[in-house]
């Protein structure tokens, strides 16, 4: 008999720095409705000096432990998805051991599997996939696993990307029988392309983007995935048709937000592909006019032309898409609208967002997970809401941790871009978490990460 697999529980650290949307506008000269209404952005998260994808990541992890009273034979895994790690070929998974074994004990954690995962935004996914793999064939030695999301999105000071910014991290336990979702492996659609819309040389702090082009390959591997989603509804005959709704299957869903807009966008061209010939599809172009042609265009070229923007754009005006949207996405933005992009981690927030704030009983609801990552590849994906997931869900408290933040200014935000501040030079000095001391100078250790938990 298969195994039921999937989340049981949900940690995410956010830094305690933040940049006003308005405070970057004015600064930029960018009228702030841009951003706000725009893009979607009201804060992005900013980690101090001291912080790195690896401290965010030990940081999620340990109070995905401390809350749910695990001690280290519990856990399998620790696999950390990132694309802002801090070395080539270390594993950030295990930095994020080392500074574990600092609570824990010298030793405590040495028998985990501990790899890292890439596939810029994506990753964390993927990571999560591969590790419920393993706990469904039997394979773990302990109960728990721990997939890791952290990254600190950045691109140039004045560039268009430069809104978008923002950083966290997520942690996801993973076990057989979760209190939370329970994965639906054989729905999982994916969709790849090899493609240059964003990425990040070696050598580079900040990524290279084509951003109007970035939001086509979205809006495609999305798609690509979305169909192989609907193929396997039909192939399990939970669609009877291939013309039912992919959409009306799903009670909530979250997408990957590099800003809150992009969820909007993604949505959107994903009602339209699966309403197109159903009789409701009918009455909505009879008030917003027919489809552009796609005639001569290429998947992207087509979902960045004006007259599809412009067909997309009426569509979300309509009755039908308010309704869709707002019974099943918004609640997943109220997080991400405070934290920016933080690429592998976002989707995850979202997740967690919807969670915090639904007050009706969502147990034995479809959950869907959009998850896209540049280079390129999406997963669509899906989980079933467990009947003790409230229990769960009593213990979530990021919207509480995003209301303690402090706003810094744009003099300071550039200062740490910058990289200006050394590591002890922290805007508020570390306290109760990890903080990256030290950079190895001697010949045996140049550039190595010394991390010390501060209490
Ligand atoms: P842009 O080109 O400056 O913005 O930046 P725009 O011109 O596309 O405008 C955006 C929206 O603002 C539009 O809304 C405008 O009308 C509106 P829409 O009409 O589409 O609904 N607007 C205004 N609204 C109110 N008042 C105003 C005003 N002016 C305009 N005054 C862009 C957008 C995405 C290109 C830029 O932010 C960027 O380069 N970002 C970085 C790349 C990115 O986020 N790409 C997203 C897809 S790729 C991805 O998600 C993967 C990623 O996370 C990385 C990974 O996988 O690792 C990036």
């Amino acid at each position: 008999m298969r195994k039921t697999v999937g989340v049981d529980d949900i940690a995410a650290y956010v830094p305690k720095l933040y940049v006003d949307a308005e405070d970057l506008a004015e600064e930029r000269g960018i009228p702030p409705s841009k951003l706000i209404k725009g893009l979607g952005i009201e804060k992005l998260a900013i980690p101090d000096a001291h912080e790195d994808a690896a401290t965010m990541a030990a940081m999620a992890t340990l109070e995905v432990m401390e809350k749910n009273d695990l001690s280290p034979k519990d856990i399998d895994f620790i696999q950390v998805a990132t694309e802002t790690g801090p070395d080539a070929a270390k594993p950030i998974s295990c930095y994020v051991q080392g500074m574990l074994e600092q609570i824990y004990g010298r030793g405590s954690f040495d028998h985990v599997g501990a790899p890292e995962t890439k596939f810029a935004c994506v990753g964390a996914t993927y990571a999560m996939i591969d590790r419920l793999a393993y706990i469904a064939s039997g394979w773990n030695r302990a109960e728990y696993s721990i997939v890791v999301a952290t990254d600190i999105a950045m691109y140039e000071l004045n560039s268009s990307g430069e809104p978008t910014q923002g950083a966290a991290a997520v942690a996801l336990l993973l076990k057989e029988n979760p209190r939370l979702l329970a994965y639906e492996p054989r729905l999982t659609g994916f969709g790849t392309v090899d493609d240059r819309d964003f990425f990040r040389p070696i050598e580079r702090k900040t990524a290279v983007v084509d951003g109007q082009y970035s939001v086509g390959c979205y809006l495609r591997d999305m798609r690509i995935a979305a169909d192989a989603y609907k193929r396997n509804m039909l192939e399990l005959g939970l669609l009877k048709h291939p013309r039912e709704s992919v959409a009306d299957k799903i009670d909530l869903a979250a997408f990957h937000s590099p800003f809150p807009k992009m969820v909007q966008y993604a949505f959107a061209s994903f009602l339209i592909h699966d309403w197109r010939g159903l009789p409701r599809w009918k009455r909505i172009l009879e008030e917003i006019g027919p489809e552009p042609s796609r005639e001569g265009l290429t998947d992207v070229e087509f979902y960045i032309s004006d007259e599809y923007k412009n067909f997309r754009r009426k569509f979300t005006r309509t009755e039908e898409f308010r309704r869709e949207y707002e019974d099943k996405i918004e609640d997943s933005l109220i997080a991400l609208r405070q934290i920016g992009n933080s690429y592998t981690a976002s989707v995850w927030l979202g997740v967690e967002s919807h969670f915090e704030a639904r007050a009706d009983d969502l147990a034995g609801k479809r959950f869907g997970v959009g998850s896209y990552g540049s280079g390129s590849s999406a997963i669509v994906c899906s989980f079933i809401v467990q009947p003790d997931y409230k229990e769960v869900v009593k213990k979530m408290d990021l919207m509480e941790k995003l209301n303690r933040r402090r706003r810094i200014p744009i003099s300071v935000y550039e200062d740490l871009h910058e990289g200006r501040l050394n590591f002890c030079e922290s805007v508020i000095p570390p306290k109760n978490e990890f903080s990256l001391v030290s950079l190895g100078k001697r010949s045996h250790d140049m550039g190595y990460r010394y991390y010390k938990y501060v209490k």
